[in-house]
């Protein structure tokens, strides 16, 4: 490698191309192979992305070595201690943290769409009232660029960021709905008086026949799991709304779209799923069986809540929410088995070879599930949560790869590994 080219040779021919080398401003530098295929006729594979960096982008860092989380160069821990999610959500919009005319502005155009059209509601009924929240945001998060049209030209910048508020403001107003709709209870219309976490725990657990008053430091610890899930550059979710935004859907399709690439339990429905594994491990006395499970080749299980594509080190995000978990269960006096088993589980895992030697450590997701069961949310819900925080992340890297001047349809090629040309016999001959 040059200073600034690469250079690759075909050992059969001994021919030779030189490729440009971009770097960034933090982070490992990457070989620009856009004219790979024109100059050499080949194509790379890299199925899972593991080695591919899709895109510029200036919204978050990791660095997955030494544990390192930044939004717009704002260290994640200090972000979690001085700032409210929805200052985070302007970091993570526009690039820096409101002063204090920008944040009293930012939270009026929030707090301005928190109400979802009427008809809404009627949309919600046709779901099944056992079908999985998740099934149920697919939908309805879809289903908005149906209900508003005014904010739909891509290429407008006050309609993508009407867009992007309207998002960001309903986007809790939904997910306490599909929370109402499971439970059978009514709606409850957001409350434009109170913060944004505050308000979305008020519609998520007030009824009608009675208030619903969390303690200040239970709203603190719902404004810092919003924070902690807000971003976390290309991962799977954030790829899926950028490649349906590279089409130029609609910014409410794309983050539909998001919603469905989070469900899976490899990536946000694993905090519902780590709740589910502690259950069924049940005591600390069988962890040992269920980790001999864990590192068995032939085994599908796996230790949910651990490892990460980037993170070879203790996630800083699971380190905030580790701590966060003895203030909010000693605040709301809940005295939770799981949380002492999770704790025996982690320890006993990072002290095994077999978790030192991959560079296996508890991610974001180990001890979410503990805070939000404490907090009154069914296990069906957490990945729902994740999705109203990550919604920021989403838009904000969907507005960034709009706002790139020579962006282009994601278009992946293949190694094609199906059989060759074959005739078309009639049905008796085949
Ligand atoms: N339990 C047991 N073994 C594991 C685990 C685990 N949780 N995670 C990885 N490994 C092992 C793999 O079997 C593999 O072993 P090998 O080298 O002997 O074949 C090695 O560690 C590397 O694992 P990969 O699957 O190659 O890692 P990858 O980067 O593709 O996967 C992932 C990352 C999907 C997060 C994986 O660690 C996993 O499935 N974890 C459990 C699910 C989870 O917690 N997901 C949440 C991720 S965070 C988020 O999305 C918010």
């Amino acid at each position: 490698m040059g200073n600034n080219t690469f250079t690759l040779r075909n050992d059969q021919t001994g021919e030779s191309w030189s490729f440009p080398v971009v770097s960034g401003t933090q982070g490992p530098p990457a070989i620009d192979i856009r004219s790979l295929f024109a100059k050499t006729g080949h194509l790379t594979l890299d199925p899972g992305f593991t080695s591919t960096a899709s895109c510029r982008s200036a919204i978050t860092f990791i660095d997955g070595e030494r544990g390192v989380l930044r939004y717009r160069g704002y260290d994640i821990r200090e972000l979690a201690e001085r700032a409210g999610f929805l200052e985070v959500a302007f970091a993570l919009l526009y690039g820096d943290l409101p002063d204090l005319g920008q944040k009293r502005e930012f939270e009026k155009n929030i707090i301005y769409h928190t109400l979802v059209h009427e008809q809404i509601h009627t949309f919600f009924r046709g779901f099944r009232r056992d079908a999985h929240p998740m099934a149920v945001m697919c939908g309805v998060v879809g289903a908005l660029s149906a209900f508003y049209h005014d904010s739909l030209d891509i290429w407008d910048p006050r309609q993508r960021e009407i867009s992007a508020h309207r998002l960001i403001a309903k986007i809790p107003t939904l997910a306490a709905m599909s929370l109402k709709y499971m439970r059978g209870q009514p709606f409850i219309y957001p409350r434009n008086d109170l913060g944004y976490a505050e308000n979305f725990l008020h519609m998520c657990f007030a009824t009608p026949a009675e208030p619903y008053r969390p303690s200040a430091a239970l709203v603190r610890a719902m404004d810092k799991i919003l924070i902690l899930h807000a971003d976390h550059e290309q991962n799977a979710s954030t790829s899926t709304v950028r490649l349906a935004g590279s089409s130029h859907a609609n910014p409410f399709a794309c983050i539909a779209s998001g919603i469905a690439s989070l469900w899976g339990p490899a990536h946000g429905g694993a905090n519902q799923a780590v709740l589910e594994m502690l259950e069924q491990i049940g005591h600390k006395d069988n962890i040992p069986r269920f980790l001999e499970k864990a590192k068995a080749k032939d085994d599908p299980f796996r230790l949910m809540g651990f490892g990460h594509r980037v993170y070879k080190n203790y996630d800083p995000r699971a380190a905030v929410l580790k701590s966060s978990c003895d203030a909010v269960l000693d605040e709301l006096g809940v005295d939770d088995p799981m949380l002492e088993l999770a704790r025996e589980l982690e320890r006993i895992a990072l002290e095994d070879d077999y978790f030192i030697s991959r560079q296996l450590f508890p991610n974001v997701d180990f001890y979410s599930g503990i805070i939000l069961r404490a907090m009154g949310f069914p296990v069906e819900m957490f990945t729902v949560l994740f999705a109203v925080a990550r919604t920021v992340g989403w838009i904000s890297q969907w507005k960034e790869m709009i706002e790139e001047p020579d962006h282009r349809i994601g278009r992946p090629r293949q190694v094609y590994t199906g059989s060759g040309y074959r005739s078309v016999l009639p049905l008796a001959r085949r």
